[in-house]
């Protein structure tokens, strides 16, 4: 089973927040995650967006009202099934079947802002993420804003389980909230018959990743802390670019 088998079977046998991992009692979650990404990325109404992994368009449906047209684009042909349902009664939404591991098939300059949420996690490797950078650059404008989102960061997550480690019993509900999650979700895909022992995702390091941007002419990048309240805010970044 590759990741994508994994997202399709997912899209079909639950078709809700559990896409983006995210769940049930995770409330308001996405609409705190859109208000996010929408300050970030300071989308406008003349906007024309690309929602990059943008999966059953969970995300994508608060987007679509806050700019001109969204691009929802996905590996996984099961979750465009799904948003083309979910988002029906909007007008202003295309599709299309894109791998991130591969150049995009978008021209030059295509899009005002990029949000490429919970995605880059599960590319094959981890040092395509340069070649997709560099995609993404090329198809922004300029001025134009990028926002990689939801990147899991190896030295933040240790440094957050080191913290917690030494007050102990002071954090024991964030502690156990935060294995009671992983298990919960572990529970639940398996009682929904959805196979996840063969999901594969990449670490990144801020060190890595800075590596990278630092050689790239006429951007500026800003890794950006996420709100407290979003389900992996302690072990994530969000890295922001914008094309000059
Ligand atoms: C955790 S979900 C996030 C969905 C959405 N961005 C959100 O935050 O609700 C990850 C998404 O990445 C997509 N994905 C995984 N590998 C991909 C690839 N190689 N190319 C394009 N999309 C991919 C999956 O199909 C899935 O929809």
């Amino acid at each position: 089973m590759t990741n994508i088998d994994f997202f399709n079977d997912l899209a079909q046998k639950t078709s809700k927040h559990l896409n983006g991992g995210r769940m049930f009692f995770h409330i308001f979650v996405e609409k705190k995650i859109v208000r996010d990404v929408h300050e970030k990325l300071t989308i406008s109404s003349k906007d024309i967006l690309l929602d990059l992994g943008g999966g059953c368009g969970n995300i994508t449906k608060y987007l679509l009202e806050k700019c001109h047209q969204v691009c929802l684009a996905d590996m996984a042909e099961q979750t465009i099934s799904v948003a083309k349902k979910k988002l029906s009664k909007f007008s202003n939404v295309v599709y299309k079947i894109v791998d991130i591991n591969q150049d995009l098939p978008f021209k030059d300059s295509e899009f005002d802002k990029i949000v490429c949420y919970s995605v880059v996690h599960y590319l094959d490797k981890k040092e395509y993420i340069e070649g997709l950078i560099l995609e993404l650059i090329r198809i922004t404008n300029s001025d134009g804003k990028i926002l990689i989102g939801d990147i899991p960061l190896k030295e933040k997550h240790a440094s957050l389980l080191k913290e917690r480690e030494k007050k102990t019993i002071k954090n024991f509900f964030l502690n156990q909230k935060y294995f009671f999650d992983k298990r919960l979700l572990r529970y639940i895909y398996t009682k929904k018959g959805i196979n996840i022992s063969q999901v594969k995702g990449v670490n990144y390091t801020q060190i890595f990743l800075e590596n990278i941007l630092k050689d790239i002419p006429n951007i500026k990048f800003y890794f950006l802390e996420q709100p407290k309240a979003l389900p992996f805010a302690n072990s994530r970044k969000d890295l922001l670019i914008i094309k000059i």
